[in-house]
């Protein structure tokens, strides 16, 4: 694992090139006004994904609590395992002479929301010890000197008396906390509650439970959870603070594909999401996992509350994820779909009078919350959303016309408050992209819904390099504040014990330990950081060495029997030399000609060049496959960076690639049995290639190192907000100058989150790695120098009244 993380690091530092020096002179123009920015720019999406919320954010430190975990799913669609005890998460513990057994029942259940629970049978109960422990979410957190609050309920026959012992302990089997006996226990469903105090440190904890008699005793809704929890709600305090430290302006909540499912049945109902815990029926999750719900609506909206947040509650629009495979809603049957955004708004800004508004006294809110703005469906790209959006729309319109609806798509003629846009691109699109500078200001405004950079060279989002791109992003966003009116990073959580996670996250945790992406300390920074208005502000970048797409070579067949011949590279019309690297064993050489008939890349050259022409002669012998064959000529490549010619499609097209972005596709020939010169020229990020002497392609790749400042007015402070990304591996010296301002303070705030390297992140074990550092810095007027740290984020406020 270490030597692939140097690896990384190593390629990544490679991309970004060597010794350099920069400056920039900033002008910036407190007079010239640009757009407004919406104070709510940024917030969260918080959905329930990568065991982030079960599992993470919710305190529960039981897993399958219900004893539900063995449900197929409602639809019966995802990957789900059943677990032939029938009680997964749950583990019988029998030592000695003590004897019995555990089974799942569905007799006389708590109530018919968790149908099934646990029976112990109870041979013997001496001589050793006959019980049932639960594992956690890979394990649970017991701290020496901590309180936990435990429930369950039990009831039981045949003569068992109890009592039942609960304890924390290690894999040893050492208790690691004081044992609380659960005694009375009678022949109907009680809930029984306790104080368990941890009396050792053990972060990979279970409960045990063990019985006292013989008998049978029936368990279920067994829960734990730490005494102490956010703001006296069921949420654990680090993680909870974690994300109200972004201080997000609204929480979109709690999907993302959990809303649509993957199935009708298991789509997201916020009205099984509401009552007692224990009432509250679980549910399959689009994530391949159970909801337990225990997180429900009153809990989301409480944490909102705390927060000082909006909330944006998305709802199920009709269809199911167009990635599970959609089900729709007849449109006859839309009702129920529809009474669940007006009932959902009566229930959050109801009267105490409404009944659903009761409903949210009841839970002990008789105050309506504050308003939410509406998600009519997350990524609803199918047809019959614009036969279910208009209705959805117009009924809430027409009995709450101020409340913001937020759509997943956009139509010329249908109204549209507000369109969601998500972006899982790569760091160079990010970095590069106007798609904001070009939109048409007719249409409607954007919420950039679901935003990061989680490809290779990011590390799944987790490096700085992901950071900067975003921030690049966000700056880019802040310009076109006219048109983006909010933004959030997705996932925001995920659990670090969950190998197998489908997703990254913001937040990442385990038992006890948290930490943040510098992509979280990012959005922190922006939703700390919003201007009231931006101002102009004019960059100009001198750097001595512009940034290049160093690398080896390789040639590749793909489902082609081929030959190539006459490899060779340039620099300055001296040859390099051609050094092979990796000889995979389906590559043979035989008079100055090489044979590949089983694929695989033959790599030369060296990982180090740069600002190279390399040419090499192509045959196709035999086309194995029509589909997907090719020839690549690779070059700029490392352990995680790739570019390359590609020749494809029998031979009759071409593309330039480059880092998870493609160049405009052309036309070619060069399958006809001959031998064909396919030949690339790189010189910093311009490429060009010729086949057979025909120049095909010119291109300028997407640049990784970009410099870029953006500015604004915070009127509530009387400051100037200056916001720079470096994504250049080396400092660059800015001359700011700051005209247009009444008056200037004597002194900058300067915020500035760095990593050593694009590779640089936090880890559990080294949280604060990569995390922003706030210092003062005299200024003597408008003018003055700072220093940009490589790869760096920096926040630069001055008061300018
Ligand atoms: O953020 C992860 C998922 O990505 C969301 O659930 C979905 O909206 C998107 O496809």
């Amino acid at each position: 694992m270490k030597t692939k993380v140097l690896l990384i690091a190593l390629a990544i530092s490679l991309i970004a090139g060597g010794a350099f020096a920069g400056t920039a002179t900033i002008n910036i123009d407190a007079a010239k006004k640009g757009v407004d920015v919406n104070p709510g720019m940024y917030g969260i999406f918080l959905e329930e994904i990568n065991y982030g919320v079960d599992g993470g954010l919710y305190a529960e430190m039981l897993k399958n609590r219900a004893f539900e975990g063995n449900n197929p799913p409602e639809g019966g669609k995802g990957r789900f395992t059943s677990d032939p005890s029938g009680l997964p998460d749950w583990e019988l513990v029998q030592t000695g002479a003590a004897k019995g057994a555990m089974f799942a029942d569905t007799a006389d259940p708590l109530n018919a929301n968790t149908p099934h629970s646990l029976r112990l049978e109870v041979e013997n109960a001496s001589g050793g010890r006959i019980g049932v422990a639960n594992l956690g979410y890979w394990g649970m957190n017991c701290e020496k000197g901590d309180k936990y609050s435990f429930s369950l309920c039990a009831r039981c026959a045949d003569g068992f008396t109890g009592p039942l012992t609960v304890t924390l302990e290690d894999d040893r089997g050492n208790a690691t906390s004081k044992p609380v006996k659960i005694a009375r226990i009678g022949s109907k469903w009680k809930q029984f509650k306790a104080t368990i105090e941890g009396t050792a440190t053990e972060h990979r904890a279970r409960l045990v439970i063990t019985a006292g008699s013989k008998g049978k005793v029936w368990l279920d809704f067994v829960s734990l959870m730490p005494a102490k929890t956010w703001h006296s709600l069921p949420l654990r305090t680090d993680i909870a603070q974690m994300i109200a430290d972004i201080g997000p302006h609204f929480v979109r909540f709690p999907g993302g594909c959990v809303v649509e499912g993957y199935s009708i049945k298991d789509a997201y109902n916020w009205k099984n999401t509401i009552g007692p815990a224990e009432q509250r029926p679980e549910m399959w999750n689009a994530w391949d996992y159970r909801r337990t719900h225990g997180m429900g609506m009153y809990e989301y909206m409480r944490f909102i509350e705390e927060m000082k947040a909006q909330p944006l509650f998305v709802l199920f629009a009709g269809d199911t994820c167009i990635f599970r495979g959609s089900e729709h809603v007849a449109i006859e049957d839309m009702g129920w779909v529809i009474d669940n955004y007006m009932d959902y708004l009566e229930y959050a800004i109801g009267p105490a009078s409404s009944k659903w508004g009761s409903i949210r006294a009841k839970a002990g809110h008789p105050k309506p919350f504050d308003e939410p703005m509406i998600g009519i469906g997350n990524e609803t790209w199918t047809d019959q959303y614009w036969t279910n959006y208009p209705m959805i729309y117009k009924t809430i319109k027409d009995k709450y016309p101020d409340i913001t609806t937020i759509a997943c798509m956009e139509k010329e003629g249908v109204p549209i408050d507000m369109i969601d846009h998500h972006y899982y691109f790569s760091a160079r699109w990010f970095m590069n992209t106007q798609v904001y500078d070009k939109r048409d200001r007719k249409l409607a405004p954007v919420y950039c819904g679901e935003v990061a950079s989680p490809n290779d060279l990011t590390e799944r989002g987790h490096n700085i390099l992901a950071a900067l791109a975003e921030s690049t992003f966000m700056l880019n966003c802040e310009k076109n504040a006219d048109v983006v009116r909010m933004l959030s990073y997705a996932p925001l959580v995920a659990n670090a014990d969950y190998k197998d996670a489908p997703w990254h996250g913001c937040i990442n945790f385990d038992t006890y330990r948290v930490f943040g992406t510098p992509s979280y300390y990012a959005q922190k920074i922006f939703s700390t950081n919003t201007p009231s208005y931006t101002v102009a502000s004019d960059v100009k970048l001198t750097v001595d060495k512009p940034e290049t797409v160093p690398g080896a070579l390789a040639v590749e067949f793909k489902k082609i029997v081929g030959q190539v011949k006459d490899l060779w590279v340039m620099k300055n019309d001296v040859g390099l030399g051609v050094k092979i690297l990796d000889q995979p064993d389906g590559w043979k050489k035989k008079d100055g000609v090489w044979t590949a008939a089983n694929g695989g890349a033959l790599k030369y050259g060296d990982p180090a060049w740069e600002d190279y022409t390399a040419s090499v002669k192509v045959k196709f012998d035999k086309i194995i496959d029509e589909k997907d064959n090719g020839f690549v000529l690779h070059f700029g490549q490392s352990d995680k960076m790739d570019c390359g010619l590609s020749i494809y499609g029998g031979g009759t097209k071409s593309q330039i690639y480059g880092c998870d972005n493609a160049y405009g596709e052309k036309p070619v020939s060069i399958n006809d049995g001959g031998w064909h010169e396919v030949k690339v020229e790189i010189k910093g990020l311009h490429v060009r290639a010729w086949v057979d002497g025909e120049l095909l392609h010119d291109i300028t790749m997407r640049a990784i190192n970009v410099f870029v400042v953006g500015s604004g007015i915070d009127e509530k402070t009387g400051e100037v907000v200056i916001k720079a990304v470096n994504s250049y591996p080396e400092p660059i010296t800015g001359s700011i100058s700051l005209a247009g301002l009444p008056k200037i303070g004597s002194e900058a705030r300067i915020t500035v989150m760095k990593g050593d390297s694009f590779a640089a992140k936090n880890t559990l074990d080294e949280p604060k790695k990569v995390a922003p550092v706030t210092s003062k810095m005299a200024i003597s007027g408008p003018n003055f120098k700072y220093e940009f740290a490589p790869c760096s984020i920096t926040v630069i406020r001055v008061k300018g009244k």
